[in-house]
């Protein structure tokens, strides 16, 4: 039997233990699975033709939070692309710059309210749920990810899911996605909720 932890998770939880519990759900199986499942479909997209020429220059990741298991999967799709991470919370924001992708140059991270900027070529939200609906420029291509995880098992709500959806057309809906220009639909069931996500253009 081996165990292991990467030197960057190790730096991380050494220099933020307080970050700890919040790290290793970034690491959960499910958020594995849903970061798995945005890259794959977003493949297929991109094969099929549909949008080769996306993203064209840039890739915005609202809501990054720690991006250690999205970016690696992103920059191995889109070596040559600019990925600029916007989180609300600095710490995760210093994590990224500092400890996860220090010598990555074409990444910049910033401490950014989302709700407040203005999204344009190709935009990753996969915390939906944590945010108003965002701007977005007409034809942004939207790779958006939600829920409908409103409440715990116990009952207990959950406070920083903020606008979960009731199902992935209420997403569409809230994003306004051109209805002849949605490229991919679908949920996964983790019978505690549902994940879903939606790749499209913006009207
Ligand atoms: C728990 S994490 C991500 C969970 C998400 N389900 C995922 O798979 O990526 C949510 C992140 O969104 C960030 N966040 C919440 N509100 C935000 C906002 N208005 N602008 C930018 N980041 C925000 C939080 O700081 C946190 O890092």
């Amino acid at each position: 039997m081996k165990f292991g932890i990467d030197p960057a998770t190790a730096t991380v939880i050494k220099r933020y233990p307080h970050r700890a519990e919040d790290l290793v759900k970034s690491f959960s199986d499910r958020q594995v699975i849903c970061k798995h499942w945005l890259a794959e479909e977003l493949d297929k997209i991109i094969k099929r033709g549909i949008k080769k020429d996306r993203p064209k220059k840039r890739i915005y990741v609202a809501g990054c939070w720690y991006g250690n298991v999205l970016i690696p999967l992103i920059t191995d799709m889109f070596p040559d692309c600019d990925i600029r991470m916007h989180d609300i919370n600095e710490q995760v924001i210093k994590i990224v710059k500092n400890i996860y992708f220090p010598d990555l140059e074409q990444l910049k991270a910033s401490v950014l309210d989302s709700q407040h900027f203005s999204y344009s070529d190709t935009l990753i939200n996969t915390s939906c749920e944590h945010m108003k609906p965002l701007k977005c420029t007409s034809g942004t291509l939207m790779i958006l990810q939600s829920n409908d995880y409103t409440h715990d098992k116990d009952g207990t709500a959950i406070n920083d899911h903020i606008n979960c959806v009731k199902d992935v057309d209420e997403l569409i809906a809230q994003y306004k996605m051109r209805e002849d220009e949605i490229f991919y639909k679908g949920e996964k069931d983790f019978v505690t909720y549902k994940r879903f996500m939606a790749i499209g253009l913006r009207k």
